[in-house]
């Protein structure tokens, strides 16, 4: 894997890859640890050996019976069957994973725990849903948010699934501190629940902007690298690669197994609603309102727009040279590093210099170009919101 913060669709296919590939879950030892005695006894031995998650989301879901429930990233399908006893004969289960190889391990799991009548298990992604609107009472979810590369689009699909007041409760991994980029760039640290872990703050955030209302998020299990390693998804590199990189007194917490609890708002905001977006502008750094810049050790960044889903890249313009005039259906932010340029908008060009921002609406037709010298180097951001 590249020294390299990954892509979507990179991570997409490693998550893919890594849970296709597992021989078995974490199993007893992690299972005894999250759940206790009474709940592994309701559940057959398969589905614990193939437990993945980092707590237990059906022990304080509140479920009753005869409800729907919807369980996010399913896999082997051991909170299906705890939250198909819950609900009851006359209750609904609908667990949903990327792998069909999961709903077929949850299916049989489900059967030999005689509540397969009341479960579905379906193939499918939790940034799409399969999965009609307004039609879930309580979506739960254990490890598996993280593995998302887009949670706000997969928090907005459990608010769509949600009745109104419906109520999320999902366990996964909060990490307080940034780790090491070399451990964030790499795929099983991500297949682990670690690299793709957000803090509480942000998860908070995001769960606002999806919709959801009452947020709670309280700390449940630590988990340091000896506990992590009880997943067959981190490999020998990868703990050998925290191991080095972390700091020792860090490296028995490097992640907290949170559980958020939630209730859907009674009406979603309607983003055709919405209003128009900012005009496309063009400005420098210097006139950002200070408030928004935020300070680390050594680090000095500006928020140019507070965002969620955000593709960073840096782009060189060669001199005479122009990116082709296009238009997608993301907001598109640039600051300028070097040289000298212009944004050619469908009225004006926009002069651009070193410290120039921009902001380009969804579907303006722009295109970027280089006037002077030197290459034009600007650091841009798309932002999938
Ligand atoms: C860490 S495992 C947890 C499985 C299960 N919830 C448990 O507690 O044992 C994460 C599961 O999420 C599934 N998954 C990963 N990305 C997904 C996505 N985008 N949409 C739906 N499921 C996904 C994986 O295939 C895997 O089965």
């Amino acid at each position: 894997m590249a020294d390299d913060l990954m892509y979507q669709d990179d991570i997409r296919e490693v998550v893919r890859v890594a849970y296709r590939g597992l021989p078995h879950g974490a199993g007893p030892r992690m299972a005894t640890r999250l759940y206790d005695a009474a709940e592994l006894a309701e559940v057959p031995r398969e589905a614990i050996g193939w437990a993945l998650g980092v707590g237990d989301p059906v022990r304080r879901a509140g479920l009753a019976a005869g409800d729907v429930v919807l369980d996010l990233g399913c896999g082997g399908g051991i909170d299906s069957i705890l939250a198909a006893r819950r609900v009851g004969p006359t209750g609904r289960v609908i667990g949903v994973d990327l792998l069909e190889e999961m709903c077929q391990r949850a299916r049989a799991a489900a059967a030999a725990a005689a509540v397969g009548e009341r479960c579905e298990f379906r193939e499918g992604e939790m940034e799409s849903l399969p999965v009609a609107d307004a039609s879930v009472d309580v979506v739960i979810s254990n490890g598996a948010l993280n593995l998302s590369p887009r949670k706000s689009r997969a928090l907005a699909e459990a608010a769509r699934v949600l009745v109104p007041g419906g109520r999320l409760c999902l366990v996964d991994l909060a990490v307080e501190q940034d780790l090491p980029p070399e451990v964030l760039a790499s795929g099983a640290a991500w297949a682990g629940c670690i690299a793709g872990a957000v803090s509480e703050r942000v998860l908070a955030a995001k769960l606002a902007r999806a919709g959801f209302v009452d947020v709670q998020i309280t700390q449940r299990e630590t988990f340091g690298i000896d506990d992590v390693a009880a997943y067959p998804l981190f490999t020998d590199e990868v703990l050998e690669l925290m191991r080095r990189l972390i700091p020792a007194d860090a490296q028995q917490r490097i992640a907290v197994g949170v559980e958020v609890h939630a209730t859907r708002a009674a009406v979603l905001a309607d983003h055709a609603d919405a209003p128009e977006a900012e005009p496309t502008r063009v400005g420098h750094l210097d006139d950002l309102d200070p408030a928004e810049a935020a300070e680390a050790p050594g680090v000095d960044v500006r928020h140019l727009k507070r965002v969620e889903d955000v593709e960073l890249k840096v782009l060189d313009v060669e001199p005479g040279g122009s990116t082709p005039y296009h238009r997608h259906p993301h907001a598109h932010q640039g600051v300028v590093v070097a040289g000298q340029g212009a944004v050619r908008l469908r009225d004006r060009r926009e002069p651009l210099e070193p410290g120039s921002v921009f902001f380009v609406r969804p579907n303006e037709q722009h295109a970027i170009e280089c006037r002077g010298e030197r290459p034009l180097r600007f650091v841009c951001m798309d932002c999938f919101v």
